[in-house]
């Protein structure tokens, strides 16, 4: 099972890939969760790509084909994988579909308003990376990770001003990128409107017929 989920930032596409991670056992990958930790550990990596996450701005392909590429021959890859966040531009669905090509692209749609609320109520835990969000996922406990007791904070592109950059950024970008997979015959649209209890069962259900 080899999937990539694609849709503009807060559409769910995390939420949804750890549903599907945990249902079939196949590894979710999120380049911006792979990101996020090479900034938090401060490796070479993480200072290379900080400003561009601060910023809302895509870090340059050839770094993120080259983590993607290293991620993808790992072990646990074998029976497949769920790509969140990853190809973002045409130049990166080219290079996947030299070494690992996908089955299917999931794509995720929502209204604005919708995304805007999803993404300024968003806390994700500092230590284990499980995303809440304060009103439609809240932890039993204020601020404090169901799963493993971690705080739960806010993340440094959730401001206003870096939600409208990424917005910005991924309508320049998507639009060759839904076109490369639909003309492959590998689009699947995805409704994601409703809340998470109704839009990860669609996706299952929607793979289960796939496969
Ligand atoms: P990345 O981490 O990929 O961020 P993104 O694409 O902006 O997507 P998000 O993680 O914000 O949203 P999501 O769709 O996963 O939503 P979530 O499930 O959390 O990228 C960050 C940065 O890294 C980029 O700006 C770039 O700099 C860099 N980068 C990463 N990949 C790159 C690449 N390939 N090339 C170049 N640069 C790259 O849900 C959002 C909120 O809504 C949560 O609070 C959740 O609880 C809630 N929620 C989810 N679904 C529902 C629902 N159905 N109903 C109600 N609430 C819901
Ligand atoms: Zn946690």
């Amino acid at each position: 099972m080899k999937l990539v989920f694609i849709g503009p930032p807060g559409v769910g596409k995390g939420t949804y890939a750890k549903a599907v991670s945990e249902t079939f056992g196949i590894p979710h990958i999120s380049t911006g969760d792979i990101f996020r930790e090479e900034v938090k550990k401060g490796t070479e990596l993480g200072k290379r790509v900080k400003e561009y996450l601060d910023r809302g701005l895509l870090v340059p392909d050839d770094l993120v084909i080259e983590v993607v590429r290293h991620r993808l021959l790992q072990e646990d890859c074998r029976r497949g994988y769920i790509l969140d966040g990853f190809p973002r531009t045409i130049v990166q669905a080219e290079a996947l579909e030299r070494f690992s090509p996908p089955d299917w692209a999931l794509l995720f749609h929502a209204e604005d308003s919708v995304i805007l609320e999803r993404l300024s109520g968003r806390r994700i835990c500092a230590r284990c990376g499980a995303i809440y969000h304060v009103k439609y996922m809240p932890p039993k406990i204020p601020g404090i990770c169901d799963k493993c007791g971690g705080p739960l904070v806010q993340r440094r592109d959730d401001t206003p001003e870096v939600i409208s950059e990424r917005l910005k950024v991924y309508r320049e970008q998507f639009t060759p990128i839904i076109a490369y997979y639909e003309g492959r015959g590998k689009l699947v649209r995805i409704e994601a409107n409703e809340q998470a209890d109704v839009v990860v069962p669609r996706v299952i259900a929607a793979l289960k017929k796939l496969y």
